[in-house]
């Protein structure tokens, strides 16, 4: 499927120079929706995914309906103080800013497989600190989906050794 024609580009936001990519019109379209969903799916398989793992809060839109299809469970990751429960927590950049993300101490357990989720790979800041968090868990990430990768902002090369899939490339 063409996904493309199903996200719309904003330029100039959330900041000047941003070219923000929109996925609410895919997320608007079922049919269109349902088929990236599958396809993540179908990615993770063969995998033998224990949990999906997902950061706030464009990874839960993309991870959930996956861990629901997998029938294994999924694990927010999520802004400073977000998260009621004692934390383990990580800095990160991001292609428009700087924050932090955590994710609860006992929310992976050590081996469990990890399928990671995301809308978008921009300069790869978030999935980076996303891995770090649950691989200091023990977890094993055995793969990292997004529906999106900006190419012009090498966010792969932070995946090196990941296997990695991207529905649509910019
Ligand atoms: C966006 C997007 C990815 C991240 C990609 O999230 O949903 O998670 O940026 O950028 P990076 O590869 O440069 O890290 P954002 O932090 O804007 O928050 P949101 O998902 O809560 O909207
Ligand atoms: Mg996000």
């Amino acid at each position: 499927m063409d996904y493309k024609q199903y996200v719309k580009i904003v330029n100039d936001w959330p900041k000047e120079g941003i070219e923000f990519k929109d996925i609410t019109p895919l997320m608007d379209n079922g049919k269109a929706f349902k088929s990236a969903v599958d396809e993540i799916v179908e990615f993770a398989h063969e995998k033998d995914i224990d949990i999906v793992v997902g950061p706030e809060a464009r990874g839960f839109i993309i991870g959930c309906p996956v861990s629901y299809a997998l029938e294994v469970g999924f694990a927010p990751v999520r802004k400073e103080g977000k998260l009621p429960r004692e934390v383990i927590k990580v800095d990160y950049g991001l292609e428009y800013g700087e924050n932090v993300l955590t994710i609860h101490k006992d929310a992976i357990k050590p081996g469990q497989r990890v399928l990671i989720t995301d809308d978008l790979l921009a300069t790869g800041g978030t999935i980076e600190a996303t891995i770090k968090l649950v691989e200091e868990l023990g977890g094993i990430v055995v793969g990292c989906a997004f529906l999106i990768e900006l190419s012009y902002l090498d966010g792969l090369e932070k995946l090196e050794g990941y296997d990695v899939l991207t529905l649509m490339k910019y």
